[in-house]
């Protein structure tokens, strides 16, 4: 073994993850040099904590859930008008970005591929890349602009999407001016001993750290600063499974800059109170989602003077920031969640193994863990048959599938 691989040992020895080595004499030369990186850039303080935490939630139950204030777009009377005007001319001026997540693995949906290139169906066989580029670049033209498009993709799927891109010209955009791909933040996935896993190329097994990781990619990555030199201060960082995702809204983003707030989100009504969703609340006082595991069957029915849901928000990943929330929200490491997940990997004596049930932890940040940061943000409530329909499992699910997306697509575009 060469120096750096000795010293490479003694970090993983210290942390109890010295089999890692184990197939480091039978890789090429390529794959012997990422090893040793990744063994010098993981946190294995960090991992070993994670695992040590694997059986218990982060703590909540002492949490203070409050209600949160809302907006309904279609209730704004007159100041619809006011605050559409303000956003329109923001948009005009340039100052908007749209930032599509597609680093997750779609596991539920099962497509061979990144999620975004998953053809739903419709008659012209559009992938979801297309269907969101289509929004994007019919808004634009109602203002004059491009809005500049930043894609989150994983290292596992970042190659094929760029591929699918290059196949279909960007859809318009240009790559590098007004297109921009960014690889998010990865996290070793340990076994239920707390041993970290090898995978079947003989390096570290690594996994997305989850859609929380959009911040602090946006920030390593250089998007933020690309932003600012672009002159813009407003970014939509939304899901690539939404197909109808409406990314450019004059409306959310007037009453983010009227209100002075940095957070804008929209909310869906909940389908009925038991809809397994997580909502917007305010936790000790401050913005917050609460997942549907979370809250009590009291707190799910009970209802405001209107009648209206007092927890009934969803969040529907469609969120605005400032720039500098973004940038704020990039420096605070947010809390990870744990999931129990199949993984392959390589056995002590190289042989790869298929799981056919979970055997590995997998470490995730969510997005809306970063709220708390803000004092204040706004909730839009939009109506969710113009807004909403996801792509989340197969149609054997009956619920969040293409079918269901696919319909909820043709009637809001007329397409029967
Ligand atoms: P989901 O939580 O629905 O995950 O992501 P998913 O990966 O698409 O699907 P499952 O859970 O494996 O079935 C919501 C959005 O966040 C993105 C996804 O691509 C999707 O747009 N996401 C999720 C990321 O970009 N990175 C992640 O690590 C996780």
């Amino acid at each position: 073994m060469d120096r750096k691989a000795e010293e490479a040992k003694a970090i993983l020895k210290k942390y109890g993850q010295e089999h890692l080595l184990n197939h480091y004499d039978s890789l090429d030369e390529k794959h012997k040099k990422e090893l040793l990186e990744q063994i010098n850039e993981i946190n294995f303080e960090l991992i070993n904590s994670l695992y040590k935490n694997t059986d218990k939630e982060p703590k909540k139950q002492e949490d203070e859930i409050t209600p949160i204030d809302y907006l309904d777009k279609y209730k704004l009377n007159d100041m619809y008008k006011y605050y559409e005007n303000i956003g329109k001319k923001a948009i005009k001026e340039g100052k908007l970005a749209a930032v599509t997540m597609a680093g997750g693995q779609g596991t539920r949906l099962g497509h061979n591929g990144p999620k975004g290139t998953f053809d739903i169906g419709l008659d012209s066989h559009k992938s979801l890349f297309e269907l969101l580029a289509d929004n994007l670049k019919e808004e634009g033209n109602k203002y004059g602009v491009t809005i500049p498009w930043f894609i989150m993709t994983s290292r596992e799927n970042n190659k094929a999407t760029i591929e699918f891109f290059e196949k279909h010209k960007f859809f318009g955009y240009q790559n590098n001016k007004n297109i921009f791909f960014f690889i998010q933040g990865e996290l070793p996935m340990v076994d239920t001993e707390g041993k970290i896993l090898i995978g079947e190329d003989g390096l570290i097994k690594q996994a997305a750290d989850g859609h929380g990781g959009i911040y602090e990619s946006l920030v390593k990555n250089g998007m933020t600063k690309i932003m600012r030199h672009m002159g813009i201060e407003w970014v939509f960082i939304g899901g690539v499974d939404n197909c109808l995702v409406k990314m450019v809204d004059p409306v959310l983003m007037g009453i983010a800059i009227d209100r002075n707030v940095t957070v804008a989100c929209k909310s869906v009504v909940k389908a009925n109170p038991h809809e397994k969703v997580g909502v917007f609340c305010k936790r000790n006082g401050k913005p917050n989602v609460i997942e549907y595991s979370e809250i009590t069957e009291d707190m799910a029915e009970a209802t405001d003077e209107n009648g209206e849901l007092l927890y009934g928000e969803s969040h529907i990943l469609c969120n605005l920031f400032s720039v500098d929330a973004i940038e704020r929200m990039g420096a605070n490491p947010l809390p990870y969640h744990v999931a129990y997940k199949k993984a392959t990997y390589m056995d002590k004596d190289g042989n790869i193994v298929v799981p056919d049930s979970p055997n590995a932890y997998k470490f995730e940040a969510f997005l809306f863990d970063a709220f708390g940061s803000v004092d204040d943000m706004a909730v839009l409530r939009v109506k969710r048959e113009e807004e909403f329909a996801p792509v989340k499992n197969a149609d054997s699910a009956g619920v969040d599938c293409p079918k269901t997306a696919r319909e909820l697509y043709k009637k809001y575009y007329h397409l029967d």
